[in-house]
């Protein structure tokens, strides 16, 4: 079979060069006035969600441009690949099934959906169970506390989930413990009660560092408040789908909800690994957020490329990324219940796109996924959009703005919504040095002290952003704010011919911290390191020896 084209090879990819050198120092305001339909026809809704796109360095040209380009790169065959089930994770030989977590029907995969619906009927059990006071601990306590042990995919997606849908929260208390810093944990527990505290490892392969050292610490923590080895049983549950690893550490199968080596961390929140979320806010909640992300999988899937949220937004990464050499995407929620919005997507686009080869094992000639950053509006704007409004880097931008609240402060939303669309606009419209004169001159300035500020306040503008907006932050939307994010990261990968599931860079970092452990621990170890690592080492050893 012939190796399919790189995007550099294909046609569209030399004729969007030379559109992009000609938007280089176009005004988006100009192609506003220039196209007056442009704010109408520049916007998508799905899913609950809208999305403006209309304030980007793009024409109607260079959007049939990209089109074209995700025609030739046969985007859309990926995209009937990734919902049938094809083995698309090819270095690992495995479908990648996060949408059938959400799906409310096989499609074909009958085996597979049934071993789904059986593992939502456990998070159900268990949801209810400690929602209704039932699970008890050793002392005889009521559970009201669960602590999720996980990272990665087993942390980021669950806590976000569960710290954005506050409100929807019952009584159950739910908390995070990721880092393998001790303080990590040990900052947890001390709000917490053993005897009504429930711990949920969460671990696809149940052989993470981190994870399991939190988790053996965490039983001591029991074991010390006077718990023993029979009573543990009340206390955890597992979500894995490394089950003797599981038992192993005494977690018994009737405490083990399961996960499958066809749902990829990063994309799993969806499975058992949401069990704290589901816990949080209920079952039928967490129905609604699976409800959401499929219908974002139905739009996605039944769309025609030119409607198609998640590929618009593909194709606009790898605009900026390829084509205006952009090495960076800033995410902005103005929610603060989304302010892990960022550290969440860092994990699903950097882990899935972070790489240097094709799905075949070619070097690419291009970048690829660009680093993601941000933070909830509006702290970042007394931080860090200073250099997105003047400083030399391209910095695209999504902002995310919920245009209702929770909190029935309705003026001071307001403010942040007013906060949140000047950012919008000012990104776009800039000032000139002229306008800065004038503002200058205005405020009781001389001509020359005016003329000498000016560049300092003139801004370039045309600093290219999304706006997401949606009715409110709820089960179903933020599901469909995650699944676009997910789509929307698979396009990005395909179109640079990238496979986004698997995360081998992730290991030899594991093998050598091992490696260096065991120093620590005082073992010997196969041979020297490099002098700067072994001094480290050294200077670790004697500060521990004078603790
Ligand atoms: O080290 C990277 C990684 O494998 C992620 O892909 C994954 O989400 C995380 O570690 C946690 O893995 P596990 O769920 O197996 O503990």
């Amino acid at each position: 079979m012939a190796a399919r084209a790189l995007l550099s090879e294909l046609p569209g990819y030399s004729k969007l060069q030379a559109l992009a050198e000609t938007l280089r120092a176009a005004s988006i305001d100009r192609l506003f006035a220039e196209d007056p339909h442009r704010a109408r026809d520049f916007t998508l809704a799905a899913a609950g969600l809208k999305l403006d796109y209309s304030k980007h360095l793009l024409t109607r040209e260079a959007l049939a441009g990209l089109l074209e380009l995700a025609r030739e790169s046969r985007l859309q065959t990926d995209i009937e690949s990734l919902f049938d089930g094809a083995h698309i994770n090819n270095t690992e030989d495995r479908p990648a099934l996060h949408t059938l977590l959400r799906a409310s029907s096989s499609h074909g995969m009958d085996a597979r959906f049934e071993q789904v619906v059986a593992s939502r009927a456990l998070m159900q059990q268990w949801s209810e169970r400690l929602n209704d006071g039932r699970q008890t601990g050793f002392s005889g306590a009521t559970i009201t506390d669960v602590v999720n042990i996980g990272i990665g995919g087993s942390d980021l997606g669950p806590r976000l989930v569960s710290e954005a849908l506050r409100p929807f929260h019952g009584n159950v208390g739910c908390h995070y413990v990721a880092n393998v810093d001790p303080a990590d944990l040990q900052d947890t527990l001390l709000e917490l009660d053993p005897g009504s505290t429930l711990f949920i490892v969460c671990s696809k392969s149940f052989r993470t560092e981190e994870t399991l050292t939190n988790s053996v610490a965490a039983r001591n923590w029991l074991l010390n408040a006077g718990a023993v080895e029979s009573d543990l049983h009340k206390h955890f549950l597992a979500v894995t789908s490394n089950l003797p690893a599981a038992a192993e550490f005494g977690i018994p199968a009737a405490n083990c909800l399961p996960m499958w080596d066809w749902v990829g961390g990063r994309y799993s929140v969806w499975s058992a690994i949401g069990l704290s979320c589901a816990i949080a806010i209920g079952w039928a909640r967490f129905e609604d957020f699976l409800a959401g992300a499929r219908a974002m999988d139905e739009h996605f899937h039944g769309s025609p490329p030119e409607a198609s949220m998640p590929l618009l937004l593909g194709l606009l990464e790898v605009w900026y990324s390829n084509f205006f050499d952009a090495g960076n995407h800033v995410v902005l929620p103005y929610d603060n219940g989304l302010q892990r919005l960022p550290d969440f997507l860092q994990q699903l686009t950097m882990e899935s796109n972070g790489k240097g080869v094709s799905a075949d094992g070619r070097a690419l000639p291009y970048t690829t996924g660009p680093v993601l950053w941000g933070s909830a509006g509006t702290m970042g704007q007394h931080s860090f959009h200073q250099l997105l409004h003047q400083g030399t880097r391209l910095c695209p931008a999504d902002f995310v703005l919920p245009l209702t609240t929770h909190t029935g402060m309705q003026e001071q939303h307001r403010r942040l919504v007013a906060n949140c669309l000047a950012q919008s606009r000012t990104l776009m419209v800039g000032r000139s040095p002229e306008a800065a004169r004038q503002t200058l001159l205005q405020r009781g300035l001389g001509e020359a002290e005016a003329s000498r500020l000016a560049p300092h306040l003139a801004m370039s503008g045309n600093r290219p952003n999304s706006m997401i907006t949606m009715d409110c932050v709820n089960p179903r939307t933020l599901g469909a704010l995650l699944a676009l994010y997910e789509h929307r990261t698979f396009c990005s990968a395909r179109l640079w011919g990238i496979n986004p599931f698997d995360q081998w860079g992730v290991e030899l970092g594991k093998e050598i911290g091992t490696e260096i452990l065991a120093r620590l621990s005082g073992e010997a170890g196969s041979g020297a390191m490099d002098p700067s690592t072994e001094r480290l080492m050294r200077e670790w050893r004697d500060a521990a020896c004078d603790d």
